[in-house]
């Protein structure tokens, strides 16, 4: 295993015990319980500064993508380091305005806003929507116009850019629902300029997620800049920034992702000459190594040559697995000093695709042993569901060595309070 996903994490190893943000995580499984989300707010923050950093050489904005993350203390360690949000849902929109966040430092990307969705983005006076089709900018129109508010927009375009991650999750490519494809951006530009109340203020792209190479976005970049080149020249001279999007990959394995100062100096120089502000959307790279999912082993079984470790965390708790096929580094809590064997470690839902890892070396773990699934900050508790009718795990947040629950396991009866049997 590569000891760099353990340092990305801010996880150490003292004598036997697992420690994550300075609190051994066998009392996080003592007193939260399993499965649990734990977050370390200092690896949050530390990501954060790197990236703030590598951009502060051009005038630039980071908006936290929610969707990577929205728990509520999560949101606020961002908030309080100066991040904006970029949302893509009513829900994305409360929950940013729960923890904190300045309504003029939210963008409502997404590519489907219903009506009540842009309502309640204008009337709480955001900074900017990003509009995806002629569709969306007509409704969009009748709501401000209806409200009275001015708005910046932006205009998500399909820059047509192939990124090399796993096809659920490239969004740059012609073909795919997301953004407007190029030769449609200067249409729709000079439609919006007929809104007395819109302003067209940004571009923006977002090529897709997992990325591990700045190339990509180079390539999307000059594709904007071309469009920002015909915009002006059909009459279009409001735009004052260039949102970039996410997609910044993290260590799960042996990867090398770029760095913020290799992404930086991909991308300034470009959008430098423009004048442009830059805007990241990065979820992430920003919380995925902060987070760890703690599950207990149940039993083992030996079947069809294959040895099998049964978990109480299954894929309604953490999908990437089983959606994706991707890899999540595990690791024992305590040490015993047993011999490893090839296992496949899977959850007690009632799917055989319910794995969190296939073929991996762990030692011989008996019931009640806990283990520590990596890179489990981002899209984890976000794509949980209640499947098998199984509560959502609690999220635990530690910070400066202490730590607290900031979101319950969810109870039994919450589930299916508001189910009626009959009318
Ligand atoms: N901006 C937009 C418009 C996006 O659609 C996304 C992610 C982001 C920003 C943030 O991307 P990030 O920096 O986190 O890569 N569930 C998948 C990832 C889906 C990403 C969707 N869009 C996974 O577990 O890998």
């Amino acid at each position: 295993m590569g000891e760099s996903v353990l340092t990305d994490a801010g996880i150490e190893r003292v004598g036997d015990s697992l420690h994550f943000g300075g609190v051994p995580l066998s009392a996080i499984a003592d007193g939260a319980g399993t499965p649990a989300y734990v977050y370390s707010a200092d690896v949050i923050r530390r990501r954060y500064r790197a990236l703030d950093d590598a951009l502060s050489a051009a005038p630039h904005r980071i908006a936290y993508a929610v969707k990577a993350n929205s728990n509520l203390a999560v949101l606020r360690i961002l908030r309080d380091l100066g991040a904006g949000a970029d949302i893509v849902s009513g829900g994305e929109l409360a929950r940013a305005l729960a923890a904190g966040f300045e309504p003029e430092r939210i963008v409502f990307s997404g590519v489907g806003k219903t009506d009540e969705e842009l309502t309640a983005a204008v009337e709480a006076g955001i900074g900017h929507v990003h509009l995806e089709s002629t569709a969306e900018l007509a409704a969009l129109g009748r709501i401000v116009a209806r409200l009275g508010r001015p708005l910046r927009v932006g205009i998500r375009v399909n820059p047509d850019v192939t990124a090399d991650t796993h096809p659920f999750i490239a969004t740059g490519q012609g073909g795919i629902k997301f953004g407007v494809p190029v030769d449609q951006v200067v249409p729709l530009a000079l439609a919006i300029g007929e809104h007395p109340l819109l302003a067209l203020d940004t571009i923006a792209m977002h090529i897709g997620s997992q990325l591990l190479d700045p190339e990509p976005y180079a390539e999307g970049i000059g594709r904007l800049l071309d469009l920002v080149g015909r915009l002006c020249e059909a009459g279009v001279e409001t735009i004052r920034s260039l949102d970039v999007g996410g997609g910044i990959g993290i260590r799960y394995r042996d990867e090398e992702p770029m760095s913020p100062a290799a992404l930086a100096s991909t991308i300034i120089p470009l959008v430098r000459r423009s004048g442009l502000t830059v805007v990241m959307e990065p979820g992430r790279y920003l919380v995925g190594s902060a987070g760890v999912l703690l599950t207990t082993v149940l039993s083992r079984k030996h079947s069809g040559g294959k040895d099998l470790v049964i978990v109480d965390a299954g894929m309604n708790d953490l999908v990437r697995p089983s959606h994706y096929m991707a890899y999540h580094e595990m690791v024992e809590v305590e040490l015993r000093g047993r011999p490893g064997a090839e296992v496949d470690v899977v959850g007690p839902v009632c799917e055989t695709g319910d794995f969190l890892a296939r073929d991996r070396r762990l030692p011989g773990l008996d019931r009640g042993e806990r283990i520590a699934v990596l890179g489990a900050g981002a899209y984890g508790f976000v794509m949980a569901s209640n499947y098998n009718t199984r509560p959502r795990p609690a999220e635990v947040v530690v910070d400066g060595g202490r730590w607290w629950v900031s979101r319950p396991r969810e109870r039994l009866d919450q589930l299916f309070h508001t189910e009626r049997v009959a009318p």
